[in-house]
């Protein structure tokens, strides 16, 4: 957890904490400023409601909301061929997110992003970087297997991609980590090679639920899957790991 998110949290328990303070002290309101316009900008009483209940979510809600949205997902064909639909696992406050292309056939029959043989290399890549899978999130572009494992079509990605915009938004990680062409291409809206990609980082621009502007960092590596059968440039991909984890140190 970044130390921003950090602190916000520790307010917020502290506030919850005094609220039930003082719910248990007998007291039935509290004077607040309403940050709602009412007639005069007044303060009024405002009543506490029965049970104290946090009104600023988690990104934990936040996502389990979105993948309640998505439920039985029928909005495009792949959902035809499919086992389980991949939504993402791995930390909600995670300051690091790695975006895949799409469920191959493990992914399909567990129900979890990378766990086939790629998906090993990448616990490897990741446990190298001095982190757990646990403390990332992991997702794909594309939640349901292509048939055979073919290229998403465009109508799918159309369907699909606003879903891990989504993510992107609740997750607002420090840094993404695209791998391979087509997560890389499809994020960064270009048609450059991965190849040229990789490397350094690009902006991804996003807007917060507020409406304010912002940009993650992204950066394009190889996927594992082409490492396996490429392992030479494994060295660029740690190149590329190492670029992410001095950012990671950085402050914001
Ligand atoms: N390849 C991907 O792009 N994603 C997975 O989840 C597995 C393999
Ligand atoms: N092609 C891909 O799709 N990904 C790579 O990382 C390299 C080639």
């Amino acid at each position: 957890m970044s130390a921003a998110k950090e602190s916000a949290k520790i307010i917020l328990d502290n506030l919850r904490a005094y609220i039930q303070m003082y719910r248990e002290w007998g007291f039935e309101g509290v004077s607040v400023k309403w940050p709602v316009q009412d007639d005069v900008g007044a303060r009024r009483a405002v009543p506490l409601p029965t049970t104290v209940q946090p009104t600023v979510h988690s990104n934990a809600d936040d996502l389990t909301a979105l993948r309640d949205e998505i439920g039985d997902c029928m909005r495009c064909k792949l959902s035809s061929g499919r086992t389980h639909l991949v939504f993402g696992t791995g930390d909600s406050e995670a300051d690091l997110m790695f975006i895949g292309e799409a469920p191959g056939e493990d992914e399909d029959r567990q129900g979890k992003p990378f766990v086939g043989k790629a998906g090993q290399l990448l616990t490897r890549i990741i446990e190298a970087m001095g982190l757990k899978r646990e403390e990332v999130y992991i997702a794909n572009i594309i939640k349901c297997r292509p048939p055979g494992n073919r290229n998403p079509e465009p109508d799918e990605i159309a369907t699909c991609s606003p879903f891990i915009q989504r993510q992107i938004e609740i997750l607002r990680p420090k840094v993404i980590c695209a791998l391979g062409t087509f997560a890389a291409q499809t994020l960064l809206g270009t048609g450059q090679k991965i190849s040229q990609l990789r490397g350094r980082f690009h902006n991804l621009p996003i807007l917060f639920s507020d409406g304010s502007p912002a940009g993650i960092k992204v950066m394009p590596t190889f996927h594992p899957a082409y490492l396996l059968r490429n392992p030479d440039d494994k060295k660029r991909v740690w190149g590329d790991m190492q670029l992410i984890m001095r950012e990671l140190r950085s402050d914001r």
